[in-house]
C-alpha cells in the first residue's frame, strides 16, 4: 500500500503516520523529521536548510532527491507532508498512490496544539495534555529527554500555516482529479481521528 498524508502544520500528519506505519506495516517517510535531522547533525544539507527553523520550505529538488532514494526500494510507504508543492506533486505520478488523507484543522487549534508538543530526537511526537508521556519529559519509546520544535513559536507557526495555504491548493486539485483524496476533520480527539483514518485506509486495500 502507498498512501500520502497532507494536512497543516500540526493537523496530526506525524501521529496518524506513525500509528498507520504500525498497524500496516508501512514505511513512514517525514520529510520534516529527515530534514530536522540534517539540521541537528549540521551536515552540508542541513546549513543548507537553516532557514527551515523560521518556516520556509526546502527547496524542491533537494526534497524529491531525497523522497526518491528513500523509497526506491520500498513496496509500502506512508509519505508525511510530501508531495507540498506542484513541482513535488509531478514526481508521484510513477508512485502508484492508493489514497490521499487530507486532515483538516484551523490555525487556532494549531497554535494551542503545537505551543504543548513535545518531541524526542528521533521524532516520537507528545501533547503534555493530549497525549502525555508515560513519565513527564521522557519519552516512551526510547528514554530520550522531550524538547520543543525550533518552529513551534507562534510567529513561525503562522508562516508555516501562510506558506502551506499558498502551495497545497494544485497539490489538491491534482488529487482530486484521480479521485484519491479523503478528508478527515483534524480537530477531534487523536483516536476518533485515527479510526476515520482506518477506515479509509481500508477501502483502499
Ligand atoms: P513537518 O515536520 O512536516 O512539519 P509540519 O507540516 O509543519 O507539520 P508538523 O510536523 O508540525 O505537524 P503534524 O501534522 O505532523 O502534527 P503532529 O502529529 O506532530 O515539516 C517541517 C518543515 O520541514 C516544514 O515547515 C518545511 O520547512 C520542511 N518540509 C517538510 N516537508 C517538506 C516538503 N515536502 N517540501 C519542502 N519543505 C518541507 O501533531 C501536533 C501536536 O498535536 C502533537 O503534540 C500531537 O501529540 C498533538 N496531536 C496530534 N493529533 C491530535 C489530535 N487529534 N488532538 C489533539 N492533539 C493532537
Ligand atoms: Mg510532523
Amino acid at each position: 500500500m502507498k498512501l500520502i498524508i497532507l494536512g497543516p502544520p500540526g493537523s496530526g500528519k506525524g501521529t496518524i503516520a506513525e500509528k498507520l506505519s504500525k498497524d500496516f506495516n508501512l514505511y513512514h517517510l517525514s520529510v520534516g523529521e529527515l530534514l530536522r535531522k540534517e539540521i541537528a547533525k549540521n551536515t552540508p544539507i542541513g546549513k543548507r536548510i537553516k532557514s527551515l527553523e523560521k518556516g520556509s520550505l526546502a527547496p524542491n529538488k533537494l526534497v524529491n532527491d531525497i523522497v526518491k532514494s528513500n523509497i526506491k526500494d520500498k513496496k509500502s510507504f506512508i509519505l508525511d507532508g510530501f508531495p507540498r508543492t506542484f513541482s513535488q506533486v509531478k514526481e508521484t505520478a510513477k508512485m502508484d498512490i492508493d489514497r490521499v488523507i487530507y486532515l483538516d484543522i484551523s490555525e487556532k487549534a494549531v497554535i494551542k496544539r503545537l505551543s504543548g508538543r513535545r518531541v524526542c530526537p528521533k521524532g516520537h511526537t507528545y501533547h503534555l495534555t493530549n497525549l502525555p508521556p508515560k513519565k513527564p519529559g521522557i519519552c516512551d519509546i526510547d528514554g530520550s529527554k522531550l524538547e520543543r520544535r525550533e518552529d513551534d513559536q507562534p510567529e513561525v507557526i503562522k508562516k508555516r500555516f501562510r506558506i502551506f495555504y499558498q502551495e497545497i491548493k494544485p497539490v489538491l486539485a491534482y488529487f482530486k482529479a484521480k479521485n484519491l483524496v479523503g478528508e478527515v476533520d483534524g480537530n477531534r480527539n487523536p483516536e476518533i481521528v485515527y479510526q476515520e483514518v482506518k477506515k479509509l485506509v481500508k477501502k483502499s486495500e
